[in-house]
């Protein structure tokens, strides 16, 4: 499958290199098309890989993943075509931190009261937005067995219940998450309280002093 990935941070590049070793092709977006980390990342992952705008990232794509840095993902949403997005699957794993008052982070003052995940869904109108993997340190979202051999939780909101089926079963397939081990906790605006909880995870990740860690929701 042709895959964007907007992002060239830490996060793109290890959903970008994971989706390349299931055999999919990815285009890596950017604000320009001359970033060095994706001209990078192509040179070392070979021919099915490429780099371009986030815009252009967004267009190759089938399915897409924002990899944004929170404070300006919506810069970077803005810059895209509606047309090249309409009718696709987004995946939104960005996180609205503030870390300007150090460390845990706090949520950016824009978004206490509404989420990134419905602002993103609010602007790409034609397209798909589901919330997920936000709540999961970058090596865990692309091999879910490296923690607990899988067993722990992953949140999941969208407004398209077919959307969020589809993407469940592209994390099962390419990510190795186990099926039963999704919590569907509603449409776009339950991505609020999911947001929230990221400085939390934050606080556990001190306590615990690794990143390599998940909820696991039990009833
Ligand atoms: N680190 C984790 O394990 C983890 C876990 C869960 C969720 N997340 C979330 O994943 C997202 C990506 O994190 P990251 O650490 O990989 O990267 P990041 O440094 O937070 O973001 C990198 C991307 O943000 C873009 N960006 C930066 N400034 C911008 C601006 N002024 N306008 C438009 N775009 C701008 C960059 O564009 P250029 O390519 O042009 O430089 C780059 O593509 C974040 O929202 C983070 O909260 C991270």
């Amino acid at each position: 499958m042709n895959i964007g990935v907007l992002g060239t941070g830490s996060v793109g590049e290890a959903i970008a290199s994971a989706l390349i070793e299931n055999g999919h092709s990815v285009k890596m977006g950017s604000r320009t098309a001359s970033n060095e980390k994706s001209i990078e990342w192509v040179k070392k992952t070979g021919k099915n890989a490429s780099q371009g705008t986030f815009d252009n990232a967004a267009s190759f794509g089938e399915l897409l993943f924002l990899c944004l840095n929170g404070a300006y993902a919506l810069d970077a949403v803005r810059s895209l075509q509606l047309d090249h997005v309409a009718g696709k699957i987004v995946i939104d794993l960005t996180n609205p931190l503030d870390f300007s008052k150090g460390m845990p982070p706090t949520i950016l003052d824009e978004f206490r009261h509404v989420s990134l995940g419905e602002k993103i869904q609010e602007i790409l109108k034609g397209a798909f937005v589901v919330k997920t993997l936000n709540t999961v340190n970058y090596k865990l979202m692309v091999d879910a067995q490296i923690v607990n051999k899988g067993d722990h939780h992953l949140f999941v909101s969208g407004n398209n219940a077919d959307a969020k089926n589809k993407v469940m079963h592209f994390l099962v397939d390419n990510f190795k998450w186990k099926p039963d081990r999704f919590v569907d906790v509603g449409d776009i605006k339950s991505a609020r309280t999911v947001e929230a909880i990221v400085p939390f995870w934050v606080t556990v990740m001190q306590a615990l002093h690794t990143p390599l860690f998940n909820f696991k929701i039990v009833h």
